[in-house]
């Protein structure tokens, strides 16, 4: 009864992290002041069968953020390997989905597999120029500090460039020391242990976010129907 009392009690406070805070769309584009309220962003875990969208995602992204992603300007061809090189039984892919189902923002939580360096991860991320500056770049590291935390990882490695000031804001923010090197910098993040609430937050978070698919999902194939039906009406 207490265990099953302190479940309810961490899973209810789970969902505070589970907003983040407010970045409202059209406050900003009209540059109005951001109301605090809370906006939800289903951030999921992705796995293989996805390896189509995250090469279309970032076949999306111009030649300068391939650049400031990857450290340098990755073809279409370097970005299709990439892809195909994804572990995703080692490695944790998150993404952020709209209504068609389009990748809108990915990050990859690659786990060190430098025996020196066992309890280290690294993280990368990108966001389509038409969804930037809604805080998804910020969630998505968020959500990757709550999973390497409670997988163990005590240190988080961010590489960028030192022009990247998005990059390095959002990680500077969470705490990182950041140390530059010429054109490129190193954000390094020690994260606290692990504890009931991250576990129960990222519980919470993920399962949230797999019912939010799956509905987009339905959603999605219901408006392809009704397309189909109204263009079967129009051809006769
Ligand atoms: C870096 C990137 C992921 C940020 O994504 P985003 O969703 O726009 O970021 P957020 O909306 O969460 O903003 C994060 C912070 O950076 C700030 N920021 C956003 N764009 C900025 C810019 N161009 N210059 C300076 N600061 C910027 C935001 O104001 C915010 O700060 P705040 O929390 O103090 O308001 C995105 O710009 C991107 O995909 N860039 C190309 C790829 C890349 O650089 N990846 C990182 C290297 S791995």
């Amino acid at each position: 009864m207490v265990i099953s009392n302190t479940l309810l009690k961490a899973s209810l406070e789970a969902g505070k992290g589970f907003f983040r805070q407010p970045v409202q769309q059209d406050a900003q584009r009209s540059g109005a002041a951001l109301d605090a309220q809370p906006v939800m962003v289903p951030i999921r875990s992705i796995g293989p069968g996805h390896r189509e969208r995250i090469a279309v995602h970032l076949m999306a992204l111009g030649q300068s953020d391939r650049y400031l992603r990857f450290g340098y300007a990755a073809s279409d061809e370097q970005i299709s390997r990439y892809v195909e090189g994804l572990n995703f039984e080692r490695d944790e892919i998150f993404g952020i989905y709209n209504r068609k189902l389009q990748l809108l923002a990915m990050a990859h939580l690659a786990f060190s597999i430098s025996p020196e360096l066992q309890s280290g991860a690294e993280f990368g991320v990108s966001v389509l120029a038409k969804a930037r500056c809604r805080g998804y770049g910020s969630r998505l590291f968020d959500r990757a500090v709550m999973h390497a935390r409670n997988e163990g990882v005590d240190m988080m490695l961010i590489h960028a460039l030192s022009e990247n000031a998005a990059m390095l804001n959002i990680a500077r923010k969470a705490g990182a020391r950041i140390e530059r090197i010429g054109s490129e910098s190193e954000a390094f993040l020690k994260l606290p242990l692990a504890n009931l609430d991250s576990r129960m937050t990222e519980m919470v978070e993920e399962q949230m976010a797999q019912t939010d698919y799956h509905f987009k999902v339905q959603a999605k194939k219901f408006r392809d129907f009704v397309a189909t039906l109204q263009d079967a009406r129009r051809s006769t």
